[in-house]
């Protein structure tokens, strides 16, 4: 069966594939495919034909968006939804001058142990809801709230059922039973240990239900040889790598994501000219999470300094208890234009192409024929309200695989 979504005010196709900074080289405009007075045809939930309206084909059925703007489906390359419990009073303080550190996890590691396999499936299918009514068609999940052998595996087991992006993140930090000093001897010892943990029954309990690895690697969680070590035994084991890199400070984490050809190093807060560089020559995609310097009070990604050098930018949500408790890429789109200095065009590629290419997906993020019909319809004259009318929904509807998710 065929239908024609037609009325479109304007409608953005990613058509052209390649990253802001090349194709505006090329030709300032147009690198989002921007077609006015558009219809597009979808067939057995993939792209089939999308054009002008007075072009359009007949098709069995027929939607009127009313001269609405459509984009592709926010792709949300990072996010970590696979816990229980919130940690509102910790952000209180944060806002009143407590500074962020990695600690906090532990909160949410407590309460994501004690929690029941359907109270984990609940509050992931709470915030799903929220993503698709966001915009949201793609999202990928981590663990790294349970970091021990059964949290970790059940949390991807049940993350599994809602996507294909899940990331097994047992590195997230060292958990406190491996802080025992009297029990390992130092610090040290506790940290190799669980490092170990991680390699081996964490790593072969996980890898039936993840698609990737990820590892934390930053002050107060993961060093660069311990993460090189864990990313390997994950690639061994038949994952992809991608990393949490330089968030609080800069130990090294860049060099190690291009080393490992990761898909993405997400976070890029503190960058080296030479991390910019290597990221620039690489397969790497850099994911700025805005909502996490947001919520953490903290300095923001230079965007405009990896664009200008060539790097391929996503943009993703963070979507965790503690340091980015948001399900709003558009939100997001809002921080990177206003504090990242990103053009309202950048953005919106960096959360749909962007996110796309940093899961190494080529069906999605874009709008073009065989694409999976993944769209998002804004109730605005322009995607640009996106970022001008921060914190209002104008998502008036959401369709992916060409049917509706929020209605
Ligand atoms: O991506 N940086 C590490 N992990 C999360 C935060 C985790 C937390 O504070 O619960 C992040 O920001
Ligand atoms: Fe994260």
């Amino acid at each position: 069966m065929s239908t024609l979504f037609n009325n479109i005010g304007c409608l953005f196709t990613n058509s052209q594939g390649d990253s802001p900074v090349s194709l505006a080289a090329r030709s300032a405009e147009n690198f989002l495919g921007e077609i006015c007075d558009a219809a597009i045809v979808v067939e057995d939930g993939k792209v089939a034909w999308v054009g002008e309206s007075k072009n359009s084909p007949a098709a069995d059925v027929q939607i009127d968006l009313a001269g609405q703007t459509v984009i592709p489906g926010f792709v949300d390359s990072h996010a970590h939804l696979m816990f229980a419990g919130d940690r509102a009073e910790e952000f209180s303080a944060r806002m009143q001058g407590q500074s962020y550190s990695a600690g906090g996890i532990k909160t949410t590691v407590a309460a994501t142990r004690e929690a029941t396999d359907a109270q984990l499936e609940a509050n992931l299918a709470r915030l799903v809801a929220e993503m698709h009514a966001s915009g949201i068609t793609t999202f990928e999940t981590k663990s790294g709230y349970g970091l021990d052998v059964e949290t970790e595996s059940r949390s991807l087991a049940i993350a599994a059922k809602h996507t294909s992006e899940t990331t097994f993140l047992g590195a997230h930090v060292v958990p406190q039973e491996f802080k025992d000093v009297a029990k390992f001897g130092s610090v040290e010892a506790g940290a190799d240990a669980y490092v170990d943990l991680v390699k081996n029954a964490m790593l072969t309990a996980a890898t039936p239900h993840a698609k990737w690895i990820d590892v934390f690697c930053d002050r107060g969680a993961f060093n660069v040889d311990q993460a090189r070590e864990i990313l390997q035994a994950g690639i061994s084991a038949g994952l992809a790598p991608r990393i949490h890199a330089n968030q609080l400070e800069n130990i090294g984490a860049i060099q190690l994501a291009v080393e490992l050809d990761c898909a993405s190093a997400d976070h890029c807060t503190h960058l080296t000219n030479q991390d910019i560089d290597a990221l620039a020559h690489s397969n790497t995609v850099a994911t700025l999470l805005p909502g996490a310097e947001f919520s953490t009070r903290s300095k923001y990604p230079d965007a405009r300094k990896l664009i200008d050098a060539g790097v391929t930018v996503a943009l993703a949500t963070d979507c965790n208890p503690g340091s980015s408790y948001t399900s709003s890429m558009a939100f997001c789109i809002a921080l990177a234009v206003r504090e990242m200095r990103m053009s309202p065009a950048e953005a919106l590629w960096s959360a749909t192409m962007g996110g796309a290419k940093a899961l190494r997906r080529n069906d999605i993020g874009h709008l073009s024929i065989g694409a999976r019909a993944d769209f998002a319809v804004i109730n605005a004259p322009s995607y640009i309200h996106l970022a001008y009318r921060p914190g209002v929904n104008l998502i008036s509807e959401t369709y992916i695989a060409g049917r509706a998710v929020t209605k």
